[in-house]
């Protein structure tokens, strides 16, 4: 995989996140942006694809395009696949998974689909080598993303290995921790810049917080890990850490920022205190134990960045009816100057919190359909009227 000349990829992201992760990618480089429906095409050579990995903290992984063709017939995705020249990409000795998203494919079972694509490379190696790769479900060497729609059938190799989400630094997570990648995404929609002050006053696990304080110090989001490229045949140690050192060079020294977090739990601040310690970072960043009813600004003005509690059950419900109207009341009389961003599926949220929503973005949190809310807090502003009392 040592390419010269610009490969096609593709690099799947949160949805919602399409358009800050092709901005990103842009800024890395990146030809041919194109952001399209739960991630972005874009084109580059080598050092692109290792320079994304690093350094993209949006996307979820980065896929190499090896062809597309179409199909009809389990016998056209299995031929298809023999033909390609695996030995050529990755040594018999690394083992491989198969995955497979279809959309509206004609065909009846998936997972025999998966099968013949295995069997497909597992054949074109013995008949090349006289031996063929394991498979590994849990963490293969080598994986290999087969995408179908309802004519064309596109294979990918998986640059990244374990997804990009997976920074490895995470100690320990939160009773719902976001996902590092959602994460930054989302700190990328509220425009918060580093020396600007954040807040997230229900942290949990410190997820924003984390992800916040490394784009302050210019830390690369795959600094602590390894990834795919690096088990492939054509992979290029010399260019791979003449970028880690490049990026390792831009790093700032860590020093205290303003960003802040705080949690109503203790044991749950204990964990945000793990994750910032495991990323280095407990010196970068302040947090406390306080109630989020109780808490005031820590600055005139700043970007407060918060996923409060979701209610899935009645009594949960009941109580977040009765929080959001109080925090509300806190964000218009402590933070005024505040940019107030609110992660949530509780599309009840808005009504009950009673402050004027300035924008909403529709985002995924995995399934979960959510919204990021934004309130521009002024003085003495905006509170949207009491609902009438049925
Ligand atoms: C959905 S979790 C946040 C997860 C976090 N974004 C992460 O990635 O780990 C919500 C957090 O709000 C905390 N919380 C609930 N009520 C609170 C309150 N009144 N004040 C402060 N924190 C509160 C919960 O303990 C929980 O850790």
């Amino acid at each position: 995989m040592n390419l010269q000349a610009d490969a096609q990829l593709f690099a799947p992201c949160p949805r919602g996140l399409e358009d800050a992760l092709a901005a990103e990618l842009a800024g890395l480089g990146a030809g041919a942006v194109q952001a399209v429906a739960g991630g972005v095409a874009f084109a580059g050579n080598t050092r692109l694809i290792y320079r994304a990995n690093l350094e993209s903290r949006i996307a979820t992984r980065v896929l190499l395009r090896l062809f597309s063709v179409p199909y009809r017939s389990e016998e056209d995705i299995y031929r298809a696949a023999y033909d390609f020249d695996w030995p050529q990409r990755f040594d018999v000795a690394r083992s491989i998974r198969v995955y497979l998203t279809a959309q509206r494919c004609p065909l009846k079972s998936l997972d025999f689909l998966t099968l013949r694509i295995k069997d497909a490379v597992c054949d074109r190696f013995r008949s090349a080598v006289g031996s063929r790769p394991n498979v590994d479900t849990r963490a293969p060497d080598v994986r290999i993303h087969a995408f179908l729609d309802a004519t064309q059938f596109t294979l990918y190799l998986d640059t990244s290995g374990e997804p990009l989400f997976k920074r490895g630094a995470r100690a320990a997570a939160g009773a719902a921790p976001l996902k590092e990648n959602l994460a930054a995404g989302i700190l990328a929609l509220t425009g918060w810049r580093p020396g600007t002050a954040l807040l997230d006053p229900m942290c949990g696990g410190g997820t924003f917080l984390v992800e916040a304080a490394q784009i302050a110090l210019d830390i690369a989001p795959g600094s602590a890990r390894a990834f795919g490229f690096e088990k492939l045949k054509a992979f290029d140690a010399p260019l791979w850490s003449g970028l880690r050192a490049e990026a390792e060079a831009r790093r700032k020294p860590l020093a205290p920022l303003p960003i802040y977090g705080s949690e109503l739990y203790g044991d749950t601040l204990k964990l945000a205190q793990a994750n910032l310690a495991a990323a280095g970072l407990e010196q970068a960043v302040q947090l406390k134990q306080a109630n989020a009813l109780e808490i005031s600004a820590p600055a005139a003005s700043g970007v407060l960045l918060t996923n409060p509690p979701y209610g899935e059950r009645m009594g949960e419900q009941q109580e977040l009816a009765e929080f959001y109207p109080k925090f509300g009341d806190v964000l218009k009389q402590k933070f005024a100057g505040w940019n107030c961003y609110i992660l949530s599926a509780d599309m009840n949220l808005p009504k009950l919190i009673r402050l004027q929503v300035s924008r909403r973005t529709p985002l995924f949190n995995g399934a979960l359909e959510c919204r990021l809310f934004e309130y521009k807090i002024v003085a003495g502003s905006m509170r949207s009227p009491k609902p009438a009392k049925a």
